[in-house]
């Protein structure tokens, strides 16, 4: 008798630790997100959407000559061969051979242009990382040319699901990283991503909170980035978004294209690449 109270009060206390997994609710949790995100979308559906000029303005930008050898972008491989734009954003990140890294596509858009146009590491960050960091801000509105480049490219992959294979060691390897970031508990706060992001109906000051390991939630969130965020007035990537988040832990920030920023994405997108939610750019959000 006493082992079975034992038991089941064992169970019970399993069970309110781990409601997400207790009651495996795959694919169909997290209402009140889904609800608030059906809302947004429909008072701002896509002929509404502003983000879709950010697309005319990063395709100019492609296009552009540029940098120390008057080069545009056109020929940059984002690993479907060079100049192929149609369909990359949905396989990436991915390992590239030429640098021996997994690379998201705005890593990717970095590399290309110290390898095209010619750019050295610190012209790049000069021009092209710190406008970004600096426009990140609540309510900066102004935007930068590497959020309108990744733009045009991410819509390229527009009506496709995310489809990453984890064929290489390389990539298994930053998958695992990127696993270890979302659960590992980190700085002055003892929290991890898991902490608001693995459960359904969590809520933070009455924001509803999106269970990330949802695969059809996590589909819906990675399928919408970059996106048009009202309260900002501007385009927003998911380094932004993720970025947003570490800066609420108190953690150091993830360098765009970094190594640590690509494992993050990475984790994320092999969740939405189990669901079979289409790229849908520029989604809309309201806040962040
Ligand atoms: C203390 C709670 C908390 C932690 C910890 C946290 N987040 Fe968040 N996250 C939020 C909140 C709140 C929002 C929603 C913001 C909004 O809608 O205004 C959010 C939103 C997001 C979104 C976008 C959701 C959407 O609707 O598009 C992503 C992606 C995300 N977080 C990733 C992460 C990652 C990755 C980590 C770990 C590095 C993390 N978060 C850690 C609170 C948290």
């Amino acid at each position: 008798m006493r082992q079975k109270v034992q038991l089941g009060l064992a169970v019970t206390l399993i069970s309110a630790a781990m409601p997400a997994f207790a009651a495996n609710p795959v694919n169909q949790g997290n209402d009140a997100w889904v609800e608030m995100q059906q809302r947004v979308e429909q008072a701002m559906p896509p002929e509404a959407n502003p983000g879709a000029f950010t697309i005319d303005d990063g395709k100019a930008l492609f296009f552009k000559k540029a940098g120390p050898n008057n080069k545009d972008l056109s020929t940059c491989d984002f690993g479907l061969g060079p100049g192929v734009v149609k369909d990359a954003y949905a396989q990436l990140p991915r390992y590239f051979p030429d640098t021996g890294r997994v690379e998201t596509l705005e890593g990717r858009l970095l590399t290309c242009m110290e390898k095209i146009q010619g750019f050295t590491p610190e012209q790049v960050k000069e021009k092209f990382l710190m406008p970004m960091y600096k426009t990140s801000g609540e309510e900066d509105g102004t935007g930068s040319d590497l959020v309108r480049l990744t733009t045009y490219i991410a819509a390229q992959s527009n009506g496709e699901p995310f489809k990453i294979k984890l064929d290489n060691a390389e990539e298994k390897k930053s998958y695992h990283l990127g696993e270890y970031m979302f659960f590992h508990r980190w700085g002055e706060m003892d929290l991890n991503c898991a902490t608001c992001h693995a459960y359904n109906e969590r809520t933070v000051r009455g924001v509803p909170l999106p269970n990330l390991l949802d695969t059809h939630t996590a589909g819906k969130i990675a399928a919408a980035f970059p996106a048009y965020v009202i309260k900002d007035g501007t385009m927003r990537t998911q380094w932004w978004r993720n970025e947003r988040c570490v800066m609420a832990m108190r953690l150091p920030w993830i360098e765009t294209g970094s190594p640590l920023d690509a494992a993050l994405t990475l984790f994320l997108r092999i969740q939405a690449t189990k669901s079979d939610v289409k790229i849908n750019i520029p989604g809309v959000k309201p806040r962040a």
